[in-house]
């Protein structure tokens, strides 16, 4: 059904709400001259529950994790829980203003200093920003405390990062913003990086690896000790993206696995909203060597044990982000923190692992997975056994939506062929993963037996399949009216 626009629904006449004029109360018109007023006003003319309704359909047409399951590999859409949402909005931090003084703020500075401490303990590092606003705004910030490193020893022979070809694509799309070039390691036949030919690229001219662990593949990096020792004995760093925290916190702290730098996305381990690029908050942690080149300000405490904003930092690479970063995305994401309680952050990556893992081995008779062992929280299936029938995994993928299903991450990471990358999360319960499970075997059956249905699908939504070439082509940027007429915008 296609929703009408508010401009369509309009009657003359109709209000939201009649206010009586308060007694005494002047006409607000009168003195401004009358040249400048204004003899109509073309708003719509809407009772409030038409447009409650209005907007209650048009949200009904989106998916969202409030309504249903969302295994959105590598992108993790965990549920976020309604208290972090309470905290976020007290009006003692929703009010705040970035150019109060230190001394006014020190709730929200506390709020900061107790989440970098607790991020750097989970993670085993001694340095930690959280001003970058996202995951990738993240890398940038990690890569250019790597460059400043260098730069402070004066070594400018170091110009290449070494990244795996599982890599998350924003890890070559940062280096290339540092100004580096980049060398694409490849993987071996279990999924981890390809050691050999790790060895033989790492050398005097290596700024660094950009790892992520557990990688793109679901896999935990078997070799890692070795990966990271040969970057060290080359004289690089390790940049570890560390956003796929939730498949090892409380179990393993990444810096004692070699990383030098981390990068940590909120949203993926720690129930804050997706930022996709901002606002969001993708803290950094690193070694203690690389905390000078920070950004600033920093969070610090003086000796009276007040805290402050510290701008006095010569090394550093500067300011990412105006202000502090996202505050709102700090104080959710401590929230949820101060609710899981120490065994509660170890039950995070138990519950994200096991639910991927059950899920694996439930389709694995009828999907295809060609990195079979034990994942971490995503694993990586193929749909290429279906492609016999004609069905791509794009069709798999649509086919899901008409069961209320979002798509997982179809076509990367990009060495599996026709990859349908799934994380179910830990907040899901196994009655949500044995209907999914039921829904994709049902689907391969179908493969089989209807593919032309599969192709067409999906079939029970607002919009059907779109033909993605003309969308792209020839994108149609106003929303037709239910009479057929495009609404002309108003001069
Ligand atoms: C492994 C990995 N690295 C980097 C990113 C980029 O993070 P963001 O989307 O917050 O920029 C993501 C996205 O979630 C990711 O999964």
């Amino acid at each position: 059904m296609v929703e009408p626009l508010l401009s369509e629904l309009s009657r003359a006449g109709r209000v939201g709400q009649r206010f009586a004029a308060p007694e005494g109360c002047l006409d607000a018109t009168g003195d401004l001259p009358a040249g400048l007023l204004r003899d109509t006003l073309p708003l719509p003319e809407l009772g409030e529950l038409d447009v409650v309704r209005h907007f209650t359909h048009l949200s009904t047409m989106n998916h969202s994790i409030d309504a249903g399951f969302y295994p959105l590999g590598s992108c993790t859409m965990k549920y976020n829980p309604k208290v972090n949402e309470d905290v976020a909005r007290l009006p003692g931090f929703a009010q705040l203003h970035p150019y109060q003084p230190d001394e006014s703020v020190q709730g929200a500075l506390q709020v900061m200093a107790e989440l970098g401490d607790l991020l750097a303990a989970i993670t085993g590092f001694e340095a930690v920003t959280l001003q970058p606003a996202a995951g990738a705004q993240a890398e940038l910030c990690g890569m250019l405390l790597i460059r400043a490193f260098h730069r402070a020893r004066g070594d400018k022979r170091r110009t290449k990062v070494l990244i795996p070809d599982s890599a998350h694509g924003t890890n070559p799309a940062t280096a290339a913003m540092c100004g580096y070039s980049t060398v694409s390691i490849p993987t071996d036949r279990r999924g981890n990086v390809d050691l050999a030919r790790l060895r033989d690229e790492a050398d005097d001219e290596t700024v660094g690896l950009m790892l992520t662990n557990p990688n793109t593949l679901g896999l935990f990096e078997q070799e890692i000790f070795e990966v990271a020792e040969t970057i060290h004995k080359a004289g690089g760093l390790v940049y570890g993206d560390g956003a796929n925290l939730n498949a090892i916190i409380g179990a393993v702290k990444p810096g004692q696995l070699g990383f030098d730098v981390l990068h940590i996305n909120t949203h993926k381990t720690f129930s804050t909203p997706h930022g996709g690029g901002g606002p969001g908050c993708g803290p950094v942690v690193a070694r203690d060597f690389l905390e000078p080149f920070l950004p600033r300000p920093v969070v610090a405490r003086r000796p009276t044990g007040e805290l402050f904003l510290d701008w006095d930092r010569p090394q550093s690479i500067g300011e990412l982000k105006g202000f502090w970063g996202h505050f709102g995305v700090m104080a959710r994401a401590l929230t949820y923190l101060a609710l899981q309680g120490d065994q509660g952050i170890r039950d995070i990556s138990g519950a994200a692992v096991l639910n991927a893992n059950y899920l694996r081995a439930r389709l694995a008779d009828v999907y295809d997975i060609p990195f079979d062992r034990t994942c971490m929280h995503e694993f990586v299936a193929s749909g290429r056994r279906q492609r016999q029938h004609g069905v791509r995994t794009l069709d798999i993928a649509k086919r899901l939506i008409d069961f209320d299903i979002h798509p997982p991450t179809v076509y990367f990471p990009l060495i599996v062929e026709e990859a349908i990358m799934i994380e179910p999360t830990e907040a899901e319960n196994k009655d949500t993963l044995d209907r999914f499970a039921d829904v994709m075997l049902q689907i391969a059956r179908e493969a089989e037996e209807a593919p032309e249905m599969i192709r067409a699908a999906p079939h029970a939504r607002t919009v059907g399949r779109l033909d993605e070439v003309a969308a792209a082509r020839k994108p149609m940027l106003r929303w037709p009216r239910s009479d057929g007429e495009h609404l002309e915008a108003r001069a």
